[in-house]
């Protein structure tokens, strides 16, 4: 069996096709992913039955005879940064909704199983304090340039499962960390920055709250669903784990072993969601789906020592990003 991954040189993509490779002997992957600053062929490093192809999702020349010699296909690819989204929407609508598209018509004309891996963010902003978390059926409320290209893709997911019969699958998951995450994403930036000296930068009071999950987790319920997921349908992947932008500094700080208040708070992000949570429990009942990683410091505390042992893999990233937030006042 060969499975698409677009988009498998990014953060959740690469994990995705390292627990592939590692966990099911009879598949190749192929992988095709524009390489832009989030794509890093580092990560893919070592693994056998893996065939990298630099190209864009939105390229028909490219997507459609790759897909045509798959058996399936998982999108991982996207532009994926609400800040840049902020700063330049362009490539969040041409790249991640045109692209979206393009794979789709392959899927239907060559008619191959096809995932879409969405956000949490597609929902919109929880009030914090309210006891409620994010449905499948949830009305779709996306609150920046980056979570509206996003919602866009899910529409057009399930219009071409209604319309067209593609045998297709979306699951929308809350904020993921782990290995491999690029540097301009809060936990590896903070944890970055405290490596090299850098106070921790919160947005505003600190108080949104997101629903963190390991990546490990999250790659894994994809198999799941991939696997044995019902067509049309929308799988919430999510793992209990609410905390605040503020309580998540604290503990990066605690496990730096430096005060926890040594704290800069900066400009907040305009349009700001105060919080994520996701209900997971379709996944659980439907899927027998359970995460590994139901402690969140014992995690994070993982994720930090790999940061520290494989500086070679991010530094080359880190002052480029770091003068990019200054520029923009963060
Ligand atoms: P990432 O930015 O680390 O990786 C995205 C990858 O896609 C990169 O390798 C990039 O080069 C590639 N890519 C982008 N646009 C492309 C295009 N037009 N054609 C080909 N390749 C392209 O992002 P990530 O954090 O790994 O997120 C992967 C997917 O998961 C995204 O669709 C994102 O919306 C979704 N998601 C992310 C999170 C999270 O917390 N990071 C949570 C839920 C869902
Ligand atoms: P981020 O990792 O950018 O993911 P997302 O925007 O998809 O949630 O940010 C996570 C949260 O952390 C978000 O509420 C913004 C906040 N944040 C900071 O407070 N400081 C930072 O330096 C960064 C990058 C993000």
């Amino acid at each position: 069996m060969k499975v698409l991954v677009a988009g498998g040189a990014g953060f959740i993509g690469a994990n995705f096709v390292r627990y592939l490779i590692r966990s099911r002997p009879d598949i190749d992957v192929v992988v095709l992913d524009k390489l832009g600053y989030a794509g890093n062929p580092e990560s893919l490093a070592g693994l056998d039955r893996v065939q990298l192809v630099v190209g864009r999702i939105e390229d028909r020349d490219v997507v459609f005879p790759l897909v045509e010699q798959c058996d399936i296909v998982v999108n991982f690819a996207a532009e994926s940064h609400n800040d840049r989204s902020l700063n330049d929407p362009a490539p969040f609508i041409y790249g991640n909704i045109v692209g979206c598209y393009v794979l789709l018509e392959a899927a239907r004309t060559y008619g191959i199983r096809f995932h879409h891996v969405s956000t949490d963010e597609v929902y919109g902003s929880l009030t914090i304090g309210e006891n409620r978390r994010f449905q499948p059926d949830d009305a779709y409320r996306p609150s920046s340039p980056y979570s509206a290209s996003k919602a866009a893709c899910d529409h057009l997911v399930r219009a071409w499962v209604r319309s067209f019969g593609v045998a297709a699958t979306i699951s929308v998951c809350s904020n993921n960390y782990g290995p491999y995450q690029h540097v301009e994403k809060f936990i590896p930036r903070t944890v970055t920055n405290l490596i090299d000296g850098i106070r921790p930068r919160v947005y505003g009071s600190g108080a949104q709250v997101r629903d963190w999950i390991h990546v490990q987790d999250h790659v894994q319920a994809l198999c799941e669903i991939v696997e044995r997921g019902r067509i049309g349908q929308t799988y919430l992947i999510g793992v209990d784990g609410e905390l605040s932008n503020l309580q998540v500094a604290r503990m990066i700080l605690e496990e730096f072993g430096h005060d926890p208040d040594d704290i800069d708070y900066v400009a907040d992000r305009p349009g700001h969601d105060q919080r994520y949570a996701i209900d997971n429990s379709l996944l659980v009942s439907e899927l027998g789906w359970t995460p590994l990683y139901t402690d969140f410091r014992a995690g994070l505390r993982e994720t930090i020592a790999w940061y520290r042992d494989h500086e070679d893999w991010w530094r080359p990233q880190k002052e480029a990003t770091e003068a990019a937030y200054y520029r923009h006042g963060h």
